[in-house]
């Protein structure tokens, strides 16, 4: 069992596969021109596998596979086919952005995945294209369609945003509601790479919103999730994820592999380790270590709960896989 400084167990692994992305989100892209970590700078998927079979030996059960765009990462069906073999019980999810989804849902099933989050910030063709700045949604409503047929279970993650999509947020749960898929709204979290004028909506604005519509009532934490759950009268569950308050880091159970084999311990925190070395050198010995002491210095917060907002984070959800 891996167990952290502050004696939370750890036992979900977030592993990015690529930095790199086809959508420039507002809230996560760089406006100004940046180039890619070097491909070859990447770990090999095999180098991947390695560590998660270090995870898996000392007690992950969860492992999720992010970006930027995972999918844009050619073989990812044979990777996940790897973590699904080691081991069978393991809850093997992928976030994406649903653009190439439609054609790679059946692969990724067959391979072994069981449940795919993906983003869905509006249900209009010109505002989804404002905020991912590409034509992006008919594309993602098929990749959606095609992930729900193939039997993927879906969830939905939307970022509201002031001025931007925050009328939607009611049709959006409803096009949720419908399809059976839960909704996370996530509060925009600040960082250096967004547009300056970025500005999300809190949980409160949210919940306002919404109040417009539909009674719901708050539901007790149960898990480690980092999204508080609401329910409407008639059962189903929405969830916000708020970064800004606390709650969620006291059961905080993760730690994220980047594509290039640095292993963070929180989503914002400067301090991170490289596996690269050791796992290269097939010293799995010294990358449980790296491991252990990772956990050993996860923090005990995230710092959008506990500084104020204008000293943002300098790592972008497309670096970290958010
Ligand atoms: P499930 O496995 O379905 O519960 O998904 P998940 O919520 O773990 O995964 P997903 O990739 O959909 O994450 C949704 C978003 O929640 C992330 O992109 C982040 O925005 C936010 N989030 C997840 N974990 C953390 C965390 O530890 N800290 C902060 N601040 N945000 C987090
Ligand atoms: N704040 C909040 N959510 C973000 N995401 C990406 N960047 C941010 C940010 N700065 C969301 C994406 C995706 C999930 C992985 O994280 O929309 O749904
Ligand atoms: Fe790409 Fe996700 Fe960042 Fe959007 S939020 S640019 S889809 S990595």
């Amino acid at each position: 069992m891996l167990v952290d400084g502050f004696g939370r167990k750890v036992d979900y692994l977030r592993v990015s596969v690529t930095e790199r992305c086809n959508f420039r989100c507002q809230y996560c892209m760089p406006e100004k021109p940046f180039s890619w970590v070097p491909k070859e700078e990447l770990l090999s998927y095999e180098d991947l596998f390695e560590f998660i079979k270090v995870g898996i030996d000392e007690g992950i059960k969860k492992v999720r596979i992010t970006g930027g765009e995972p999918l844009l990462r050619e073989g990812l069906e044979n990777f996940i086919q790897m973590i699904a073999s080691y081991k069978e019980d393991i809850d093997l999810a992928l976030t994406t952005n649903g653009f190439l989804l439609d054609q790679a849902a059946q692969k990724l099933k067959d391979a072994g995945l069981k449940r795919i989050n993906v983003s869905l910030d509006s249900l209009k063709d010109e505002v989804a294209a404002k905020i991912a700045q590409k034509n992006v949604l008919k594309k993602v409503l098929k990749g959606i369609e095609a992930a729900d047929k193939v039997g993927l279970k879906i969830k939905i993650n939307c970022v509201p945003m002031k001025g931007i999509n925050d009328d939607e947020l009611v049709d959006i749960l409803n096009f949720c509601k419908e399809k059976g898929y839960p909704v996370r709204y996530i509060e925009y979290m600040e960082n250096s790479h967004a547009k300056d004028t970025a500005k999300g909506l809190t949980s409160e604005e949210i919940q306002e919103i919404i109040k417009k519509s539909y009674n719901f009532k708050k539901q007790e934490r149960t898990g480690p999730s980092p999204s508080q759950d609401y329910k409407l009268d008639d059962g189903y569950v929405f969830g916000i994820i708020e970064p800004h308050k606390d709650d969620f880091c006291a059961t905080c159970n993760r730690i994220r592999l980047t594509a290039s084999g640095v292993l963070i311990p929180c989503l914002y925190f400067e301090d991170a380790q490289s596996i690269k070395e050791a796992i290269q050198a097939k010293d799995i010995k010294k990358a449980a270590a790296i491991l252990k002491d990772v956990l050993a210095n996860k923090p005990e917060k995230n710092k959008w709960s506990t500084e104020d907002n204008s000293e943002t984070s300098t790592r972008a959800f497309y670096e970290t896989g958010g």
